[in-house]
């Protein structure tokens, strides 16, 4: 059983297990510093308040925290809370990967486009035109923030197809949006917590944390994010499409964020990951548009290409270029060159629009198939963009754990909504399901295995 201590206003989620007794709770409190969800500075529970919580005798908590201090995790003196002294970040344990499933048969997890629909010949061809082309100064060390030509195509790209208010200068080219929240966190380290949506994609969670941030949640509703709740000075989100429930942003809330985010001089990080992809309506432009000093959007090729090229691009308020240009620099990162300028010569040719195209007709016409196949008693949300959809499962059925298991006996490999929750306590059950992941030759069979699954679970 893992305990969480409630008491306390940080509300910090401790792995504890009662049978392992005083030495696991002092490995559990030891866990939490090194993986960052207690800082340096931070005040532990009384031992009272914690050995309630905990259902412990008081004198277990004491020695555990005299253990803690001996070993130089904590601070503890007569009268004073017990402070945390030891900075954890550095040791983190490695953070949670994403999750794969290599020995499913078929899959649906969320995170993948159709790699087999990868633009190979368009692609060939891009690389074959930059090597004929491109000087020998071009492969040598160039600017942090990426090579010119492929800040100047994202430029107009992001502003004709996403309404980003978008100038060359302030865009840096980056690793995907996993380097893209790393160098964000590290950059906005000294201004304090970061807010993530809660629900939102663990794994990027992680990664600000393990870059130095402290983790905040902030409640979703059918809305989006409730921007009343916010008191953090920066915040990620997923405005076009919410990750995981699906919903987009209501443009009151939009509006609200923007506004927030303007008087309280508050970073937004735009998260917009799966942007290209609307199909029912009109595409929602970026928020960023709204307050381009205050919002840092960050954009990514895992979805329209493939996550394999990692090739992510922030465009940024001003004041963040230089800070996040340093993180680059500080580190030694720099983004490989030869894919930068294959991708500029992609969008600059009109292949990546063509392909982007094909991939919003192909998924479209998935997403319809997925839809005609569940059964009425479930609910789906978040089906007019992206390439994930959101399954609710009832409160009198099967629950995430019984519909994972059944899949697993059909070999396929699904992602449960638990993970994604930042607050603990009882939350709705669902399947976040990746319908763009399958190979089109495998798609049917997928829906089949999907099918199987749910029939198992509800008999
Ligand atoms: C919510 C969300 N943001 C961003 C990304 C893109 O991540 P990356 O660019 O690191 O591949 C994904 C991909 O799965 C995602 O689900």
């Amino acid at each position: 059983m893992a305990g969480s201590w409630t008491s306390w206003g940080g509300d910090v989620h401790l792995d504890w297990d009662p049978a392992t007794g005083r030495e696991g709770l002092a490995d559990a409190i030891r866990d939490a510093i090194r993986a960052g969800r207690l800082a340096r500075g931070d005040a532990l529970p009384s031992t009272r308040a914690l050995a309630g919580d905990l259902g412990v005798a008081r004198g277990t908590v004491t020695r555990v925290y005299a253990d803690l201090a001996a070993e130089g995790y904590v601070h503890t003196s007569q009268g004073a809370p017990t402070v945390v002294v030891a900075d954890g970040v550095q040791q983190a344990s490695p953070p949670r990967t994403r999750p794969r499933s290599p020995e499913a048969r078929w899959s649906l997890l969320p995170g993948h486009p159709d790699l087999s629909a990868f633009p190979r010949a368009a692609w060939l061809s891009a690389t074959r035109r930059v090597l004929q082309h491109a000087p020998a100064s071009a492969f040598g060390y160039v600017d942090e923030r990426g090579v010119a030509s492929l800040r100047e195509a994202l430029a107009g790209y992001l502003a004709r197809s996403r309404g980003v208010v978008a100038d060359p200068e302030r865009i840096v080219v980056c690793a995907g949006y996993a380097h893209a929240i790393s160098l964000l966190a590290i950059a906005l380290r000294e201004r304090g917590e970061l807010a993530f949506e809660d629900p939102s994609l663990w794994v990027f969670r992680d990664y600000a944390r393990a870059a130095g941030a402290r983790i905040t949640g902030v409640p979703v509703d059918g809305a989006g994010i409730r921007v009343s709740e916010l008191d953090s000075p920066a915040v990620v989100v997923t405005p076009a499409h919410q990750y995981p429930l699906g919903m987009t942003l209501a443009p009151r809330r939009r509006a609200e964020l923007a506004r927030w985010a303007v008087e309280q001089g508050g970073y937004v990080i735009e998260d917009d990951y799966d942007g290209e992809f609307r199909y029912d309506r009109k595409p929602v432009g970026a928020l960023q548009a709204l307050a381009p000093e205050r919002v840092a959007y960050a954009g990514t090729a895992s979805k329209t290409l493939a996550p394999g090229l990692r090739l992510g691009w922030l465009v940024l308020p001003r004041t963040l270029v230089e800070p996040v240009r340093a993180a680059m620099a500080t580190h030694g990162w720099r983004t490989p060159v030869l894919e930068q300028l294959v991708l500029a010569d992609l969008i600059g040719s009109g292949d990546y629009d063509r392909h982007v195209r094909r991939c919003r007709a192909a998924y479209r016409a998935r997403r319809d198939r997925l839809l005609a196949a569940l059964p009425g008693y479930l609910t789906p949300h978040g089906i007019s963009a992206g390439v994930q959809l959101l399954l609710t499962l009832p409160e009198d059925g099967p629950g995430e754990a019984e519909v994972l298991a059944s899949a697993k006996r059909q070999s396929l490999a699904l992602q449960g909504l638990g993970p994604h929750w930042i607050s603990q306590g009882e939350h709705p059950q669902g399947l976040v399901l990746g319908y763009a992941t399958p190979a089109e030759h495998a798609f049917s069979a997928t829906l089949a295995a999907l099918g199987q699954t749910l029939a198992d679970v509800s008999r």
